[in-house]
């Protein structure tokens, strides 16, 4: 699992280069979530920021933006692009702050890296204050069912298994290889005791992301939940 983390370091360049061009609909779906919250002044968290675009987006809206990001490569990058942003290096599983810190925490594209969305999950509700936000857009489970599909030739596929599975991004440029989960990880009854699911979407981009024969199915989903 080490090197599924390790493989941003070597997409870090391209992924920075390509994303605005890929993630257009995603980006629409996601900052239309964003979009009704008022982020002046508000301590915001981005879990797996990337290359810090988005943080810079947030504090163009207001808010007091802060990373956290594995990567170091794309710590790295962010710095030199963004030099007076805050990002911190480490993952979602395990944040190095107080509970009740911030007001918004978003994430995205990064879930579905980790083998333990539960545990990031968790680490969101100690981190967020009560009524805060959460907005994150992750990788359907439907599209990830299909990758398992063709990663292991269609054999002893099953959907609730967590595998690592193949992916191919920004038409086929980024191969990416992350481990499977069910919508269940998502939406468990922990997250649904914690959090007020306030709206939901799903939809699809491509050829930013694979076409698997060409059939139309969810990329993505966006869920935006508040805080009890
Ligand atoms: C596809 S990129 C998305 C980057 C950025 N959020 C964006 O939308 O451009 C996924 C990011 O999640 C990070 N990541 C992977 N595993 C993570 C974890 N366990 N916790 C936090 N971030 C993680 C990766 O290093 C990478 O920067």
């Amino acid at each position: 699992m080490k090197k599924v983390l390790k493989q941003y370091n070597n997409f870090s360049k391209i992924y920075s280069r390509d994303r605005g061009v890929h993630d257009e609909v995603g980006d629409r779906r996601f900052y239309k979530f964003l979009s009704s919250i008022n982020l002046k002044g508000r301590r915001l968290l981005d879990i797996g920021c990337g290359d810090g675009s988005d943080l810079i987006n947030f504090e163009k809206m207001g808010a007091i933006p802060i990373g956290i990001e594995p990567s170091e490569k794309f710590v790295k990058l962010a710095k030199e692009k963004f030099p007076s942003l805050t990002i911190l290096p480490g993952k979602g599983e395990k944040m190095p702050f107080s509970k009740k810190t911030f007001d918004v925490v978003v994430s995205k594209y990064a879930l579905q890296t980790s083998p333990n969305i539960p545990k990031i999950l968790n680490e969101v509700a100690r981190v967020l204050k009560p009524n805060g936000y959460f907005i994150f857009l992750s990788k359907h489970p439907i599209r990830q069912f299909l990758e398992k599909i063709n990663t292991f030739k269609g054999k002893n596929i099953n959907y609730f298994e967590q595998k690592v599975v193949d992916s191919f991004i920004y038409e086929k440029k980024i191969h990416l290889r992350e481990p499977s989960h069910p919508l269940s990880e998502y939406f468990s009854k922990n997250v649904l005791n914690n959090f007020d699911l306030i709206d939901f979407v799903e939809d699809y981009d491509f050829p930013a992301s694979e076409q698997i024969n060409n059939y139309i199915y969810p990329t993505f989903f966006v869920a935006k939940f508040k805080k009890r």
